[in-house]
């Protein structure tokens, strides 16, 4: 492959890790450093810290070859052309994100520099941040000819983040000098010239040599911007369709059927419209926060993103008032509830729908069995424990003897539940499905009352199957 470029990459969390083994895996010499040393332990040990598909076989491919792993961030930026900053930006209480990492990173980079370095921000940062960065860099009697710093966003999904990298559908690079450009450029060519998927060893996707990724080289601000307006697109396209889906409940019409009529509109496109619970995890609710606070910097009014966010809060509030309409009262019910993950095919819990729905539901008095492939450790050290909450291994296990069940995660094994057993487990043949897994006249042939999200519920009786709008009344 080309030539390759010595890369450190600071910070080894969900962005910072994929990136560090897919540079590796694209040729590249990459020093992945953090300053977590158990964690660092566990990596050169072989260790996982996360749960993420084709990691552990990346991991296997590089370490000690192309990858090595430190916690000395001088010694692993000596010979970096390139320094990727991955570390966190947390949302502060003015619901801007709070950069002290990023500051605090960029002045160990400053005293460790030796010669002409790139310095990339990889985290999501608010526009302006690189002049932050430089005038950091610059305060601490570094000259300016000595390094750039550029911005190059990552639009990676938890849960399939590795091949997000490999095949990405677009790349931006931010970088308001040539010489930061090239070496960019030149970070990326193995992607952008087709040739990595040429490999025996690549991963298979969406890209190909002849169908291989663009690149979009930008200012720095732009860069910065186009990852914040990106992902408060996405969710407010989430938010929308949250919102035609209470329509669609109120109409008795399927926001499934309306979903796929709009998706069809090119303009539109299919993606994002999965009506839901609302949208959780490290990088939405964070993302629009600061978003909306930047542009308030900014002198913008940006009302339509706090609505974005209220139709989230109240998605969850309208699921938790489903699952009483379906219950009658809460107190002394069991309710077993399939996912703690803020998504599927992850262990990520934070900002998870799922832990707001369950502490309304223990706040009223239920106990609930809960099961989650990935996710359980996490939510053992994210939740409060409660003797009325208890974690179980496999599905039925919490649906053994419940009252009903929630599904709150869209893990795909969710969606494929053997129906007959789950009937006779449950005592009561109750599904309140916050992903839309399965298909209504299904569950009511498998003799369920089912109720779900943007789609008209179906009630099993005695005489056969009801479609229940009054039901659907009484929750609005
Ligand atoms: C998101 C973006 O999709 C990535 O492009 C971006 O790089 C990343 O944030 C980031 O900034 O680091 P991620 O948070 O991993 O990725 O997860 P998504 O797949 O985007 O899902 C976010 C939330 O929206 C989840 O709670 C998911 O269940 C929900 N969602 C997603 C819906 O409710 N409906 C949908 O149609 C899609």
């Amino acid at each position: 492959m080309s030539e390759p470029v010595s890369i450190a990459v600071v910070g080894s969390g969900y962005v910072g890790l994929v990136a560090a083994v897919c540079f590796a895996e694209i040729g590249h010499n990459v020093v992945c450093v953090d300053n977590d040393e158990r964690k660092i332990d566990l990596l050169r040990n072989g260790g996982i810290p996360i749960h993420e598909d084709f990691l552990p076989e990346l991991l296997a491919r590089h370490r000690n070859g192309k990858l090595k792993f430190s916690t000395d961030l001088k010694a692993a930026t000596h010979d970096a052309q390139a320094i990727f900053v991955a570390v966190g930006t947390p949302q502060s209480a003015s619901g801007n994100a709070d950069l002290s990492y990023v500051d605090a990173v960029a002045s160990e980079i400053a005293r460790s520099l030796n010669n002409y370095k790139v310095i990339v921000e990889k985290s999501t940062v608010p526009v302006y941040t690189n002049e932050w960065v430089r005038r950091t860099i610059e305060r601490n009697g570094i000259q300016r000819s000595e390094f750039d710093v550029a911005s190059n966003p990552e639009f990676l999904r938890e849960g399939t983040a590795v091949i997000d990298f490999l095949h990405p559908d677009r790349i931006v690079v931010g970088a308001d000098s040539p010489r930061a450009a090239e070496l960019l450029r030149a970070v990326y060519y193995p992607l952008t010239s087709g040739e990595y998927y040429t490999l025996d060893t690549s991963f298979p996707g969406s890209k190909s040599k002849e169908n291989p990724p663009p690149i979009l080289l930008t200012s720095t601000k732009a860069a910065e911007l186009i990852k914040h307006a990106s992902n408060a697109f996405l969710a407010m396209k989430i938010s929308f369709i949250n919102a035609v889906a209470n329509i669609c409940e109120a109409a008795d019409a399927s926001v499934q059927e309306v979903a796929l009529g709009m998706g069809l509109d090119k303009r539109i496109g299919s993606q994002f419209l999965r009506a839901g619970i609302g949208y959780g995890g490290s990088c939405f609710p964070k993302d629009v926060a600061a978003f909306r606070y930047v542009a308030e910097q900014l002198g913008v009014e940006f009302n339509l993103l706090k609505e974005v966010e209220e139709i989230n809060a109240q998605q969850k509030i309208r699921f938790f008032q489903k699952v009483r309409s379906a219950l009658w009262t809460f107190r002394g019910k069991r309710l077993a509830v399939l996912g703690l993950a803020f998504k599927g095919g992850t262990d990520d819990v934070r900002e998870s729908p799922a832990f707001d729905i369950i502490k309304m539901l223990l706040h009223e008095g239920c106990t609930i069995r809960a099961y989650d492939p990935a996710a359980t450790d996490r939510s053992k050290e994210m939740l409060p424990p409660s003797k009325s909450l208890e974690y179980v291994d496999d599905p039925y296990a919490a649906a053994s003897d419940a009252d009903a069940l929630l599904i709150l995660s869209d893990w795909s094994d969710f969606g494929q539940l053997d129906l007959d057993k789950l009937h006779y487990t449950l005592r009561y043949p109750i599904v309140i499905d916050g992903r839309n897994l399965y298909d209504p006249d299904e569950m009511a042939s498998k003799g369920f009352t089912y109720l779900s999200v943007g789609r008209p519920s179906v009630h099993s009786t005695r005489d056969g199957v009801m479609q229940d709008s009054a039901q659907r009344k009484r929750i609005v």
